[in-house]
């Protein structure tokens, strides 16, 4: 897999999103579309964001019963985009499920990564609303270990998690990180934050960046300080 730096595009309105891509000119970042964007313009703004040329991460976590997810996951896998994703939480079944209705009739099929517990879950409140009482370190990784026996590609973590993931369940397994901010940068509402070197070195393999880059003074000065900082 590629190191790639995928910019997460979290504006409510089809006009924003491809104002700010225009900035880009020629060149085609790695984007994520969230479901913000996705439930106010619908599918037709993965469709125009792909026939502009950019590689689609379509993040909207899938999680229901593993029928009603196969299904979905190949009408997303129709729209052509690159990576998607699903809530681990729905079981070992769910996400065996998700992957046979990604895969495509030559074979072919998204990258599929899992949401581990969400970074917004704490010990806390998993033991208290979730009545999971194991220390939620241990949960992420047995999270990741359940992705990667359904035969998912990878997952979501934060940086400070991916060491760990690629030692369980190897370096093929794919991380995406997000919670990434320059050194010099704001660090906002992220909590565990890490600079693109650092991920870098940490061994992340993409990187999920959204803020540094979107409210940035120079969008495209940002997106190539990170993909300098990041990829090369
Ligand atoms: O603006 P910022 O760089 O914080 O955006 C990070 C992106 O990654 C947002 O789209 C956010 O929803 C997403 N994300 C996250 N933490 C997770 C999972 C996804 O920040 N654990």
């Amino acid at each position: 897999m590629g190191k790639d730096v995928i910019i997460a595009c979290d504006f409510s309105s089809k006009e924003q999103t491809i104002a700010f891509l225009n900035k880009f000119e020629g060149k085609k970042p790695f984007v994520k579309i969230g479901m913000e964007l996705f439930y106010a313009c619908g599918p037709e703004i993965v469709k125009e964001i792909k026939a502009r040329g950019h590689k689609i991460f379509l993040d909207l976590k899938l999680h229901d019963i593993p029928n009603t997810v196969k299904k979905s996951m190949s009408v997303l896998s129709n729209l052509d985009v690159d990576m998607t994703n699903l809530h681990a939480s729905g079981t070992v079944k769910m996400m065996e499920a998700a992957i046979e209705g990604l895969t495509r009739p030559d074979g072919t099929r998204p990258i599929l990564i899992a949401v581990t517990q969400l970074t917004s879950t704490d010990q806390e409140s998993m033991e208290r609303d979730l009545l999971i009482n194991k220390p939620i370190d241990e949960v992420v990784m047995h999270y990741a270990h359940n992705a990667k026996i359904a035969g998912l590609d990878g997952v979501v973590c934060s940086p400070l998690e991916a060491e760990k993931v690629h030692n369980l369940c190897g370096t093929d397994f794919v991380t995406v990180t997000p919670g990434v901010r320059f050194a010099d940068g704001d660090v906002g509402d992220q909590k565990r934050v890490m600079t693109p070197e650092q991920a870098k070195l940490i061994g992340s393999d993409y990187i999920v960046v959204g803020r540094p880059i979107t409210a940035a003074e120079d969008p495209v000065a940002a997106y190539e300080r990170c993909v300098r900082e990041f990829v090369d």
